[in-house]
């Protein structure tokens, strides 16, 4: 299909959450426009965290509307970055969309009849709610990856077999009855998120999961109160350190940058 030789779709999705989606998504994102690229940002999680941060929490041109069939403009941030708005309403439409067609792919077919006004963005990144229901199973329809934060523990561990599972049942559930080919394409990558390098947990966590070929130990992001302020403070982690101007901030700075570098290659292939 025509965006997907234009275009990276990426989703952010897991099916717990306080995981890391919305900032690692928000913090992506500002990554690459640091970089110079143009983003679309769709925030498909009704808790609209990411529409918050860019003061896009509108009862217009949503998501919502996407899904009910309207025609929507997609709200401008700046000349890089575009977003399609969540809405509080979001969840209520899973059981409308329980009975409908095709219930999986109906954000496809949007992007598909769209083409014309996403086809200048090098990226969308989407922000999912915790969840593996129908609104979240159109956004993984359309990606390229699924990136999913694990954050360092048991649970971590636990919500990495059960989003496999997942992943796998949509697969299968998902295909074109003539030629049975899935249209379920989206490599998953786990990233191991908030880990903290001095302790005996995270290490643990890291061995334990470095089994699995999807999980990239390589690109796991330590756990820094940068992130933790640049949600409050609705500001990338790399203004913040900008504004920070100290030796300790640019080395973070920098090992930041290098771990959203890789990602992005490790999204590219
Ligand atoms: N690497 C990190 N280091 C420190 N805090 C983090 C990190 N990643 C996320 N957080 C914090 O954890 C909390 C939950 O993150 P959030 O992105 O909202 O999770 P989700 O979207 O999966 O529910 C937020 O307060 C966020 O600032
Ligand atoms: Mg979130």
């Amino acid at each position: 299909m025509l965006w997907e030789v234009i275009m990276k779709i990426i989703s952010f999705a897991a099916v717990k959450g306080g995981v890391g989606k919305t900032t690692l998504t928000f913090n992506f994102a500002e990554y690459l426009i640091g970089q110079g690229k143009k983003v679309l940002l769709v925030d498909s999680d009704h808790q609209g965290s990411l529409s918050h941060i860019y003061g896009a929490l509108t009862e217009t041109d949503t998501l919502y509307d996407v899904f009910t069939g309207q025609n929507i403009d997609l709200h401008k941030i700046n000349d890089q970055l575009s977003i399609l708005p969540s809405s509080p309403e979001l969840d209520r439409l899973e059981a409308t969309l329980a009975t409908r067609n095709n219930q999986n792919l109906l954000f496809m077919m949007w992007l598909q009849d769209n083409v014309e006004e996403i086809q200048d963005f090098d990226y969308i990144l989407i922000d999912c709610h915790p969840d593996f229901m129908t609104i979240t199973k159109n956004m993984i329809a359309v990606s390229h990856y699924v990136i999913s934060p694990l954050e360092p523990s048991e649970f971590g561990f636990m919500n990495l077999g059960i989003f496999n599972a997942r992943m796998e049942e949509l697969k299968q559930e998902t295909i074109d009855i003539r030629t049975r080919e899935s249209y379920i394409d989206a490599k998953t990558l786990y990233v191991p998120n908030m880990i903290k390098h001095n302790t005996k947990s995270s290490r643990e966590f890291l061995d334990s999961v470095a089994q699995f070929d999807n999980v990239a130990t390589d690109l796991s992001v330590p756990y820094r109160e940068v992130f933790n302020k640049s949600t409050l403070e609705n500001k990338s982690v790399f203004t913040l350190l900008e504004e920070q101007n100290n030796q300790s901030a640019h080395t973070l700075y920098k090992q930041l940058d290098d771990i959203f570098s890789h990602l992005t290659e490790r999204i590219s292939q």
